[in-house]
């Protein structure tokens, strides 16, 4: 059966935009720099499962998560066995094991992790394949300077042990100008961190930047950039976005990225109300006049937010339809009044382009306060993804 029939709702991603995506960040490197698709949040509320088959498909070799359960999932849905798969951040002592057997990538940034990497490459009789994250300026994680010295040598005198896959950091605010001085300074602090390992060891892939110091510094790449939101088709931030604008000369509301990501819904029931009538639980809203009203099965349990009561749009035919009344656990209730011909089993789009108008993330997001990246990953992860 087909997976959409068993939810309310489901999430359709689009392949061609996702091509699209890579190609234009692909475009915007030198040759040689590596683009690793940063899938942590359950790929940004994407889904793993659906999207890293489609992101494979569109050249990418290389995926970045947060956790070990991210890699595991990962790992069980790469179509090709030469994808790599890299933790930048949480992984056990208890689950080193597995990830160096299955030639997971990790980070490290503490030297009992080093040591208990090299103790279990020991073990299991293969090498661990390590990115080490040096402290630039985000005070985060990472090794700081005092530090360096012993650990590439330490990684060196264990290279039987260790394969160091990259050195690495995270430049911290690049998507607002304000951050400047700060990303130049975390720049020089990475390049004599470098310099420190080139003294001491054969140099591995060199990455630091995400989407926004990607797009904004090209002579920041080094070898790799870890590209989260701006795969998917979002702009990490407005001022990245016209920064892309002006260096490019581009015409006011051009986009070279394409959202990859639509939910969409239907209408369940309708119904006529009288003027003068409340409408949903309490008295949140009151018909000033007689309406149509149309109810459609998602709610706060699907990601939905209260806050979006007597506030939030969705789309039906093309048309903007408000909110009215509570949103509730699993349903709303629409204003459907301005739309004659609207019926059951009308397609309604919560976030999406449908004809010619379209919710986006954005303007989701200031409904409720929140960033694309927040509205993205609390989209539940058992909403079904489709690909079209
Ligand atoms: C270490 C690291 N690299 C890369 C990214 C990707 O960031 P973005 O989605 O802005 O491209 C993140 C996301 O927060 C991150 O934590």
């Amino acid at each position: 059966m087909d997976t959409r029939f068993l939810q309310p709702s489901y999430i359709e991603l689009d392949k061609n935009a996702l091509t699209n995506n890579i190609r234009f960040l692909k475009a915007r490197a030198k040759n040689g720099v590596r683009i690793s698709s940063v899938i942590k949040g359950n790929a940004y509320g994407h889904g793993i499962s659906a999207f890293l088959p489609i992101a494979e498909e569109a050249g990418i070799d290389h995926f970045s998560v947060f956790s070990a359960n991210e890699a595991y999932a990962a790992l069980n849905h790469r179509k090709n066995p030469a994808t790599k798969v890299m933790i930048m951040g949480m992984i056990r002592d208890e689950e080193l094991e597995w990830a160096v057997e299955n030639g997971i990538e990790f980070y490290l940034f503490e030297h009992e992790r080093l040591e208990a990497a090299a103790e279990t490459a020991r073990k299991v009789g293969k090498r661990a394949q390590v990115h080490l994250q040096i402290e630039t300026g985000m005070n985060r994680t990472g090794f700081d300077e005092p530090e360096w010295d012993g650990l590439f040598s330490y990684v060196h005198k264990n290279k039987e042990l260790i394969h160091l896959c990259g050195i690495c950091t995270h430049f911290a605010g690049a998507e607002s100008v304000a951050n400047y001085y700060r990303v130049q300074n975390q720049e020089k602090e990475l390049k004599k961190a470098v310099n420190v390992a080139g003294g001491i060891l054969d140099l591995p892939a060199i990455h630091a930047s995400s989407s926004a110091a990607y797009l904004t510094y090209p002579e920041k790449h080094f070898d790799m950039a870890r590209i989260g939101i701006a795969q998917y088709g979002f702009w990490p931030s407005r001022e990245t976005y016209m920064h892309h604008m002006k260096t490019e000369n581009l015409e006011q509301g051009e986009d070279p990225l394409k959202r990859v990501l639509t939910w969409k819904s239907e209408i369940m029931s309708l119904k006529q109300v009288e003027g003068g009538d409340f409408i949903g639980y309490g008295n949140v809203f009151l018909a000033g006049r007689d309406m149509r009203i149309a109810t459609v099965p998602i709610g706060y349990t699907h990601g939905f937010g209260r806050n979006l009561t007597n506030t939030g749009y969705v789309l039906i035919n093309g048309i903007r339809c408000g909110v009215v009344g509570l949103v509730n656990m699993n349903m709303i209730t629409v204003n459907v009044s301005h739309i004659a011909n609207a019926k059951k089993g009308d397609e309604v789009v919560l976030i999406g382009r449908q004809g010619e108008d379209e919710i986006t993330v954005a303007s989701f997001g200031e409904m409720t306060n929140n960033l694309n990246y927040e509205v993205l990953t609390r989209l539940p992860s058992s909403i079904p993804r489709v690909i079209c």
